[in-house]
C-alpha cells in the first residue's frame, strides 16, 4: 500500500561539474524525502582544458530520475504526488547540438576550460579604450570563463559545429536548455529555452533590457538564431516526455548559485550565502538594483520567479578552485583515498606549518581576474608532509573566501557580520572552523547541504499554473543552523591572510 504523503512532492534535478543528483521534497514541509546521485566524468585532453560527454550528462540525469522513483516506491509513496520538477545547473558550461539529429556535436566545454585565453586577449584589444561595453551590458569581464568565448571557439575550430549553423540544424545552450530540451521530447519537439539567471552566464545577455543583445552577438559574431529563448526562472517550460515521470511538468530553471541563494531563503537585499563546491560562489542580493563592483566582483541575475515578477539581481564573489583542489589531492597527487578524508589529514597536524597553496589551476577568477595565474604550492621545509599540504589546501579556500568578502565589504560599504554557508564541503568542520578563524566572523550553516535542490524546488513548486509551494515569507519553513565561531585572535588571522596575499602574488604571471 502506498503511504499518504502530507502534501504534494517537487522534483529537483542538480547538475554540477562533479555530478548529478535528482532530489524529492515534500512542498508543505521543504523535507527531503529521498535522492539519487550519480559521479560524472570530466575529460582533461589537453593543458588547460577542461570537457565532458552531454550524453553522459543526459544519461546521468535520467538514472537519477529512475532511480529516485524507484526509491519513492521502496518507501511506498506514489510517484503521482511529484508535481513539478526544476533543474539546477553548473553554470557556463558550454553545448552545441544538432536539432535534427539530437547529438551533441563537441563535447561540453567546461566553465572551467582555458582554451580560449588567446580568443580572450584577441577579444580585449577591440574594446576601446576604458569603455568597456561588455562589462556595462553584462556585468561581467571578459574571461575564460563565460560561455561566449567557448561559443566562438567552437565556431571557429569545431567543423560539424561550422556545418551545423551553416545548414541551420545547430542549437547552442548551457546545460539547463540541453536537459530541458532533451527531457521535453528532444528531435521529437523538445523546447529550447533558459533562464535569466543562466543566460546572465554566457556574456550574450544584457542584464537590464533581460535580452540577447545584438551588439554582444556582433562583437562575439554569433549568430542569433541558435540561442535559447530566455524565459523566467518559475514557469512551465514544457513536460517530462518520456520516463517513469512522463507528462510532469519542468517549471524552474536556475543556475546552481542562484538556487543556493534561494534555498538559504536569501530573498532580502542584502542577504548573502556562499557555496562550497567544485568552486567557491559568495552571492549578495542587491534587490532590483545592478550594482556595479569597484572590486572584481560580478554583475549577475539572481533570479525572476515568474513571467510577470520582477527581477532581482546579485553581486558575486567567484572562485575557480575549492573542492576541485581536493579532488586534485586525491586523483592527482593521490594523497587521499576519499574527499573527506582530507579532514583526517588536516585534523592530524592542525596547522600547514607555513606552507601555502594556491590552486591557480585555472588562472584566478574574483578579485583578480587573472588568466596567466597558476598553481604554486610554497613554503616547504623538510619537515612539510602530506597533512600540511591537505590543511594548506583547506586553507586556501578560506583565504579566498576571505578575499571576495573583503571586496563584497567594500563594495557595499557595511561589513557583514556573519556568513551563511552551504555546498558539500560544508560537513567538512574543520573548513567550517577555519573559515570563522580566517574572516574573524561567526559562520552559519545550515543544516540541510541540499540548498541547491531546494532552491530549484521551490521555484519549480511556486510556478503560478504549477502552485504547489508558497514563497510568502510566513510560508516559508526556517532553516536550522549551526554556527562556527572564531578562536584565533585577529593579529594571528592577519598575519596569515598577510602571508597568503604574498604566495598569491607569487603565482601570477606565471603564463606569459
Ligand atoms: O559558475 C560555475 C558554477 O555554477 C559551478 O558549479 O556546482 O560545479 O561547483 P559547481
Amino acid at each position: 500500500p502506498k503511504k499518504a504523503v502530507e502534501g504534494p512532492l517537487v522534483g529537483a534535478v542538480v547538475q554540477t561539474t562533479n555530478s548529478s543528483r535528482f532530489s524529492v521534497f515534500n512542498s508543505k514541509t521543504a523535507e527531503l524525502l529521498t535522492h539519487y546521485q550519480v559521479e560524472l566524468t570530466q575529460e582533461f585532453p589537453k593543458e588547460g582544458w577542461v570537457e565532458q560527454d552531454p550524453k553522459e550528462i543526459l544519461q546521468s540525469v535520467y538514472e537519477c530520475i529512475e532511480k529516485t522513483c524507484e526509491k519513492l516506491d521502496e518507501l511506498h509513496i506514489d510517484i503521482s504526488n511529484i508535481k513539478a520538477i526544476g533543474v539546477s545547473n553548473q553554470r557556463e558550461t558550454a553545448i552545441v547540438w544538432d536539432k535534427l539529429t539530437g547529438e551533441p556535436l563537441y563535447n561540453a566545454l567546461v566553465w572551467l576550460d582555458l582554451r580560449t585565453q588567446a580568443t580572450v586577449e584577441n577579444l580585449s584589444k577591440k574594446i576601446p579604450g576604458s569603455n568597456n561595453f561588455v562589462k556595462s551590458k553584462t556585468g561581467l569581464p571578459l574571461s575564460t570563463y563565460f560561455s561566449a568565448v567557448k561559443l566562438r571557439w567552437m565556431l571557429d575550430n569545431v567543423r560539424k559545429v561550422q556545418k551545423a549553423v551553416e545548414d541551420g540544424r545547430a542549437l547552442f545552450g548551457t546545460i539547463d536548455s540541453w536537459l530541458i530540451w532533451s527531457l521535453t521530447g528532444g528531435v521529437n519537439g523538445g523546447v529550447h529555452c533558459t533562464d535569466v539567471s543562466n543566460a546572465s552566464r554566457t556574456m550574450l545577455f544584457n542584464i537590464h533590457s533581460l535580452e540577447w543583445d545584438k551588439d554582444l552577438c556582433d562583437f562575439f559574431e554569433i549568430p542569433t538564431d541558435i540561442l535559447p529563448k530566455v524565459c523566467s526562472s518559475s514557469e512551465i517550460y514544457g513536460h517530462m516526455k518520456a520516463g517513469s515521470l512522463e507528462g510532469v511538468p519542468i517549471s524552474g530553471c536556475l543556475g546552481d548559485q542562484s538556487a543556493a541563494l534561494i534555498g538559504q531563503m536569501c530573498f532580502q537585499e542584502g542577504q548573502a550565502k556562499n557555496t562550497y563546491d567544485t568552486g567557491c560562489f559568495l552571492l549578495c542580493n542587491t534587490g532590483r538594483k545592478c550594482v556595479f563592483s569597484e572590486h572584481g566582483l560580478l554583475t549577475t541575475v539572481a533570479y525572476k520567479l515568474g513571467r510577470d515578477k520582477p527581477v532581482i539581481y546579485a553581486l558575486e564573489g567567484s572562485v575557480a578552485i575549492a573542492g576541485a583542489v581536493v579532488r586534485w589531492l586525491k586523483d592527482n597527487l593521490g594523497i587521499l583515498e576519499t574527499p573527506e578524508e582530507i579532514e583526517i589529514l588536516a585534523k592530524e597536524v592542525g596547522t600547514s606549518y607555513g606552507c601555502y597553496f594556491i590552486p591557480a589551476f585555472s588562472g584566478l577568477y574574483a578579485p583578480y581576474w587573472e588568466p596567466s595565474a597558476r598553481g604554486i604550492i610554497c613554503g616547504l621545509t623538510q619537515f612539510t608532509n602530506k597533512c600540511h599540504i591537505a590543511f594548506a589546501a583547506l586553507e586556501a579556500i578560506c583565504f579566498q573566501t576571505r578575499e571576495i568578502l573583503d571586496a563584497m565589504n567594500r563594495d557595499c560599504g557595511v561589513p557583514f557580520s556573519h556568513l551563511q554557508v552551504d555546498g558539500k564541503m560544508t560537513n567538512n568542520r574543520i573548513l567550517m572552523q577555519l573559515q570563522a578563524d580566517i574572516l574573524h566572523i561567526p559562520i552559519v550553516k545550515p543544516n540541510i547541504t541540499e540548498t541547491v535542490a531546494l532552491g530549484v524546488a521551490m521555484a519549480a513548486g511556486a510556478a503560478k499554473e504549477v502552485d504547489v509551494w508558497s514563497l510568502e515569507p510566513d510560508n516559508l519553513t526556517a532553516i536550522v543552523m549551526e554556527q562556527f565561531e572564531p578562536q584565533i585572535k585577529v593579529t594571528e588571522s592577519e598575519v596569515r591572510y598577510a602571508t597568503w596575499k604574498r604566495a598569491v602574488m607569487k603565482s601570477m604571471g606565471w603564463v606569459t
